[in-house]
């Protein structure tokens, strides 16, 4: 991050946002120009970060979203996306959100069990209109990430068991009003190792066959997000390139077939701060305490996940010490990092908490009635 930034910020009443817009629009450059050449239909996870200023951006390169509430779908509408181009994912989908959503006309509803389809087709049914649904699948493959976004492994609430499958076409043959689209995954977040989407590449094109077995022609393979970043280094880019060649050269398409993706974290992560100011250094038995005025309200992942993000001082480049970076909410979780080496800090200043774009601000709760934290954007400095 470029140290004259750190003047501007001391005029920002901190913890705060800080997005770097030539970051989210290269990002979203190079992941268009990487689905171009493959004809893959991009849906960006809105769970992410849904602020408008944003998605906004996103929604101008001709992406989609693939939305989890009604409030969700409403937030993408109201940033421009187009209703054919949104996805209703979400293992707990309430009458409300689904009513809202057919009458939104958005493009699909990916499904999670035989009792969510058949409570879709009920209301479609009332309201003399089809529902357009994909099956999201449970493929059984670890992700070799935190288990808390693991998702597509036998214990997962996630998805529909392989060995319904079955049944689950039996029961939709039965029904009026919804019609069979495609099938979906995600087998969680923050994947790093290629090895996990390869595997789930041969098990969608496993899966293709038993489909055609069942002479069921499939429109959309959604294979949905999961690219990991490198929180090691907040200034690199996520390997599109790799991610993107291996499922064009792995997944057999079949005609009239089309791949969509749902990257959420890896769109938005590396355009993210949080800026936060130093309040007090204290002296602890083992280590120094660096305490700042960002908490675990503001950014979760660390207490949450004990996800790693690089802490830059702003202010000082002195010669380095050890500091516990925590925040001020009465929870020991509420550390940002332990003993890392940071140059001589002291109160007033300025942090960068990096790599927080993804899962940041979204995440960020009220908790000891805490202010929420504000998002200032790159063009306004
Ligand atoms: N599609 C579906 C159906 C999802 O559930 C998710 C994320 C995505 C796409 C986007 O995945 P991504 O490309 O961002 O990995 N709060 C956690 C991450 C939770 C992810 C939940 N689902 C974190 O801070 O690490």
């Amino acid at each position: 991050m470029k140290n004259n930034i750190e003047k501007k910020f001391r005029e920002i009443p901190t913890p705060f946002y800080y997005y770097d817009l030539d970051v989210l629009n290269e990002t979203c450059r190079k992941v268009k120009e990487e689905s171009e050449k493959s004809d893959f239909s991009i849906h960006y996870a809105v769970k992410a970060n849904a602020n408008p200023r944003i998605l906004g951006i996103i929604e101008s390169y001709g992406f989609g979203a693939d939305c989890v509430s009604y409030n969700e779908i409403e937030r993408a509408l109201q940033c421009g996306f187009s209703p054919k181009d949104i996805v209703f994912a979400g293992v707990g989908k309430t009458d409300r959100e689904i009513e809202s959503a057919l009458k939104a006309r958005i493009s699909c509803f990916n499904c999670e069990s035989i009792a969510e389809i058949e409570v879709i087709d009920s209301i479609a049914g009332r309201l003399e209109m089809n529902a357009t649904i994909a099956l999201r699948i449970n493929p059984y493959i670890e992700a070799h990430t935190h288990k808390y976004i693991t998702t597509g492994i036998a214990e997962s609430k996630f998805g529909i068991s392989t060995w319904e499958l079955k049944d689950v076409l039996e029961r939709i043959a039965t029904l009026g009003n919804v019609t069979l689209d495609g099938i979906h995954f995600h087998i969680g977040s923050q994947i790093t190792l290629m090895s996990v989407f390869k595997s789930l590449c041969s098990r969608v094109n496993e899966l293709q066959e038993w489909f055609s077995s069942q002479n069921i022609d499939l429109k959309s393979i959604n294979l949905g997000g999961g690219l990991g970043i490198d929180y090691n280094n907040p200034d690199r880019a996520p390997d599109f390139d790799e991610y993107f060649s291996l499922i064009r050269e792995l997944i057999r398409i079949r005609p009239g077939q089309k791949i969509h993706l749902e990257p959420g974290r890896s769109i938005v992560a590396q355009c993210g701060s949080l800026i936060t100011k130093v309040l007090y250094i204290k002296k602890g038995s083992n280590t120094t305490f660096a305490v700042v005025d960002a908490g675990m309200t503001d950014l979760i992942r660390p207490a949450l996940y004990q996800a790693h993000h690089e802490i830059q001082n702003l202010s000082s480049d002195g010669k380095t010490a050890k500091y516990d970076v925590v925040g001020p909410i009465c929870e020991s979780s509420d550390t940002f990092a332990k003993f890392i080496e940071l140059p001589e800090t002291s109160r007033g200043d300025i942090l960068a908490i990096r790599s927080a774009g993804a899962y940041g601000e979204i995440m960020a709760s009220r908790y000891n009635l805490r202010d929420l934290p504000g998002a200032v954007f790159s063009d306004e400095l």
